[in-house]
């Protein structure tokens, strides 16, 4: 193993063992052995997860005065499957080891060694495609493999019963078109935002939480006029731009991968593939594509009703064409982890120096922004610090803690990422002031309680 990719791997551990330590990602059902590649947000996590749904629903929502929002079904009518092409198109090439039963990705296979044959028209399978690289054994034919989980609605485990998770959270705001322009007044062009559960039975799951079978998306489809297509690309391109800076992720980790004609979806005309530098390689975080008409005019002919736009002052009847930005949150969970992870050298009480685990996330994105910390559990001072955090939860999310010493509690707050420690000690009782500490700089400061609520509001605007 090289150097860097040494580094990468355990770059990666440390934030799994981190991730289970402190409460943000735990191993699914592991009480149970676990279940491989599911994985639950704990206590830190659905925090950070939930301020990043938070985030992006205020910017692209109620942010903006040309979008509404949509929380449809994750079981739909199969018939939108067909419709979408999913049924037919939503597959991987899949090859099988004989002998140790290994199941791969054939074009994850054929890009390892370098090679990116069309596997779509391919008859028999290349010479790089026979051995297993894990055992040496043979490998079967390419088949292709359909993504979607399929189950059965109600008793009978019949065809007539099947249904499938939904792969994408989008086919929904191209089936609820016509409900949305008929039961609001969206001005054109317009969007539609969706936040949601989405489901592949992926063949090479991996990565911690990268590629997983369960996971969340957060999904636009904007609706535009053909000849206008190209600036609204831009425009979102833009917007996705400004989004991954929200979140702290440096531009210098962050690659807009143009893809190629012969590779596009098959709905798509153009698509950008937003990549980020993960430790294990750089990979798909996002994606932005222009669907064309394809959904709608899919969804018009299969369901037999009017997808047409009508425009109110010109009574001209159109087929919207599509921009649609989409958002993996579990891969913004996990960029972020990534990028906010710091070792830094810092110094002890006793004048060595240790090393600092910090997480720098964004200020507004902190699991918890404010911790109170009273530096005894003596109850004069929980006199006046537990008023003190109830006070600071109207306004902040806010951990109180008072075990342990001031140190610890200190590093614990830095590998959670809470930009603001508030202490409180025996000479507050005389001063009626705390001291707050900065995460990033570990700078302290003495501000007075009336004036603590303002002082973090301040320095949390903007961040
Ligand atoms: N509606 C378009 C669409 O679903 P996609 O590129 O297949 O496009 C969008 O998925 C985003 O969903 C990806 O950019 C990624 O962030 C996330 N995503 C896709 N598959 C995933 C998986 N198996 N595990 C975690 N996130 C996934």
């Amino acid at each position: 193993m090289s150097k860097k990719a040494k580094a990468e791997s355990e770059m990666m551990l440390k934030l799994v063992s981190l991730a289970k330590r402190r409460g943000f990602i735990f191993p699914s059902s592991e009480i149970y052995g676990g279940f491989a590649n599911t994985w639950d947000y704990g206590p830190l996590g659905v925090e950070l997860k939930n301020n990043i749904k938070r985030m992006w629903w205020q910017r692209f929502v109620h942010g903006r005065g040309d979008m509404v929002g949509l929380d449809a079904s994750i079981l739909m009518n199969p018939k939108v499957w067909a419709a979408s092409g999913h049924l037919a198109n939503f597959t991987d090439p899949l090859v099988d080891c004989k002998k140790c039963k290994k199941r791969f990705r054939a074009d994850h296979l054929l890009a390892a060694q370098g090679i990116k044959p069309d596997l779509g028209t391919m008859k028999e399978s290349p010479k790089e495609l026979k051995i297993c690289p894990e055992c040496g054994g043979e490998l079967t034919s390419v088949r292709k493999f359909n993504l979607m989980f399929k189950t059965f609605v109600g008793p009978l485990e019949d065809e007539s019963a099947v249904a499938y998770l939904r792969p994408e959270t989008a086919q929904a705001m191209f089936v609820d078109f016509k409900n949305v322009i008929d039961s609001t007044r969206t001005g054109f062009p317009f969007g539609i935002a969706q936040v949601g559960k989405a489901f592949r039975n992926e063949i090479t799951p991996g990565n911690f939480t990268f590629r997983t079978r369960e996971f969340e998306q957060m999904e636009i489809e904007y609706f535009v006029r053909e000849q206008d297509w190209q600036k609204y690309f831009e425009h979102w391109l833009n917007e996705m731009k400004e989004w991954v800076e929200a979140l702290g992720l440096k531009a210098e980790d962050v690659f807009y991968h143009e893809i190629e004609a012969e590779d596009l979806a098959h709905y798509s005309k153009r698509t950008v593939d937003i990549e980020f530098n993960f430790p294990f390689g750089r990979d798909e975080l996002y994606g932005l594509a222009y669907r064309t008409d394809y959904d709608l005019n899919q969804h018009a002919k299969f369901s037999g009703q009017d997808l047409q736009y009508t425009d109110p002052e010109t009574n001209e009847k159109f087929v919207p064409h599509v921009i649609e930005p989409t958002w993996g949150v579990d891969r913004s969970v996990l960029a972020v982890l990534v990028a906010a992870y710091h070792e830094e050298a810092a110094p002890t009480a006793d004048g060595k120096t240790e090393t600092r685990i910090v997480m720098k996330f964004p200020k507004k994105l902190a699991p918890y922004q404010v911790a109170v910390l009273p530096l005894s559990k003596k109850d004069e001072l929980k006199e006046l610090s537990q008023p003190l955090a109830q006070a600071l939860r109207q306004h902040f999310s806010v951990h109180y803690d008072e075990t342990q010493s001031i140190g610890r509690r200190y590093r614990r707050q830095d590998e959670i990422g809470t930009p603001y420690c508030l202490t409180i000690d025996f000479e507050s009782l005389n001063d009626q002031a705390v001291t707050i500490r900065d995460r990033d700089t570990m700078k302290q400061e003495r501000v007075k309680i009336d004036e603590v609520v303002n002082y973090l509001k301040a320095k949390f605007d903007g961040n």
